[in-house]
């Protein structure tokens, strides 16, 4: 059984880092208020893959998403967790491989992919340690 524990205590809204749960990529992003608001913004009846950011994020926490880096279409690692990388036309995660656009809950807005990154299982087990898996 394999979990990954991270310390986000330096990671500062705006910003995302990359991890590694069992072998794959995970992003953590600290959402600035305004990637919540765009995210909370809109209806979720028109999105591919309907869920609303509080679905995927951890009450008390919900400015920290947790998803993993593998596009839901083919499976490349989508750009955007690391600073100066193309975020997409929605701001969240771009995939280059054949341009799927993931918007700030890393919900699938646009390209080929038909679903939201996966929000692997996950805790906090303080304010600043979160435990994947
Ligand atoms: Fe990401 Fe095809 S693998 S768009």
């Amino acid at each position: 059984e394999s979990t990954t524990e991270l310390d986000i205590t330096s990671l500062e809204a705006g910003q995302s880092i990359k991890a590694v749960f069992r072998k794959q990529p995970v992003f953590v992003r600290h959402l600035t208020p305004a990637e919540m608001q765009a995210a909370d913004a809109v209806p979720v009846d028109d999105l591919r893959d309907p869920q609303t950011l509080a679905e995927r994020t951890i009450v008390g926490h919900e400015n920290i998403l947790v998803v993993m880096g593998v596009c839901t279409h083919l499976g490349c690692v989508p750009l955007g967790a690391a600073e100066g990388e193309n975020k997409g036309e929605f701001g969240g995660y771009f995939c280059p491989c054949h341009g799927s656009h993931y918007d700030t809950a890393a919900r699938i807005r646009k390209g080929p992919a038909p679903k939201n990154l996966e929000v692997p299982a996950y805790e906090f087990t303080s304010d600043t340690t979160l435990v994947i898996g």
